[in-house]
């Protein structure tokens, strides 16, 4: 764990994620902040600020510190920032985008590094986040799970719970459903056990919601152990939960967490703004 000078930290969970306080987002950062941010982002796997005001742009900027903005291949992002895509769910809508447990786009052959999710609007109850940590998830594994999984590939598709096409179910999303562009299939090959590209560390890379089988092995031949992995990754123990208000802007990693979007809040809205970082090739 890192030392700060410039921000107050505060851990959310024995596991993972922490509270960043003594920081305006809306204002340019001072160098000192970045590293800080940066070192509480590797520290923690998912930070969160409360109480900001973040326009479109000004989140777009703020993305910047943490790589390249993406461009979401499913949904048209708002008018003048195509990074930034809405996710709404109405008070008349009844699915919810993200509604699995997953890793962002981890079907393509270069998964989004990082998400920066910010509320605008929240049901006064529900509609929290869920996150988990891989890395804990890989450690407490036994040595002879670590080693038999260690030269697995995966096979990674966007299509994997969706039949009919992934581009089609977000259609059923109601008003998210209006800005779905695009209809293609992705599909990608990763390492189970993935290394992060900046710590180092070791991370259990597998999801019932995108992984479909390991190269060279049959879907029925791969999906008992795609499933025990993807239960183990989200036990309680490696788990964290946030509770959103108007104004909380969370960042997490997409190499070492997994997260998942509580649809518990029917007849309410929720809206958030969401910009991912492109990422690397996992290794
Ligand atoms: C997502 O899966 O990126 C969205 C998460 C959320 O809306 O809480």
């Amino acid at each position: 764990m890192g030392t700060y000078g410039s921000i107050d930290v505060k851990p959310l969970a024995g596991s993972m994620g922490a509270e960043i306080g003594g920081v305006d987002l809306s204002k340019p950062l001072a160098n000192e902040q970045v590293a800080d941010i940066h070192q509480a982002f590797h520290d923690h796997l998912m930070i969160y600020f409360r109480n900001q005001t973040l326009s479109p742009k000004a989140q777009v900027g703020l993305s910047q510190h943490f790589g390249k903005p993406a461009i979401y291949p499913f949904l048209k992002g708002l008018d003048g920032f195509p990074e930034v895509n809405a996710l709404i769910k109405t008070e008349d809508d009844t699915k919810a985008f993200g509604g699995t447990w997953h890793s962002d786009t981890s079907y393509k052959e270069r998964p989004d590094l990082g998400t920066l999710l910010y509320a605008v609007e929240v049901p006064p109850a529900g509609g929290d986040t869920l996150f988990t940590n891989a890395y804990q998830a890989y450690e407490t594994l036994s040595a002879g799970m670590q080693e038999m999984l260690s030269d697995l590939i995966g096979v990674f598709n966007s299509d994997k719970l969706y039949a009919g096409g992934r581009a089609a179910q977000v259609t059923k999303l109601g008003e998210m459903g209006k800005a779905v562009i695009a209809t293609e299939v992705f599909e990608a090959e990763h390492p189970i056990v993935r290394t992060h590209s900046e710590t180092g560390r070791k991370a259990l890379y597998i999801s019932r919601a995108h992984t479909l089988r390991f190269k060279d092995m049959t879907v029925e031949e791969s999906t008992p152990l795609i499933n025990y992995l993807s239960d183990h990754i989200v036990r309680p123990e490696h788990q964290c939960r946030l509770r959103w208000e108007p104004g909380t802007l969370a960042v997490w990693d997409n190499r070492c967490t997994q997260h998942h979007a509580l649809n518990d809040y029917q007849g309410q809205r929720r809206h958030m703004h969401r910009v991912t970082i492109e990422g690397d090739r996992p290794v």
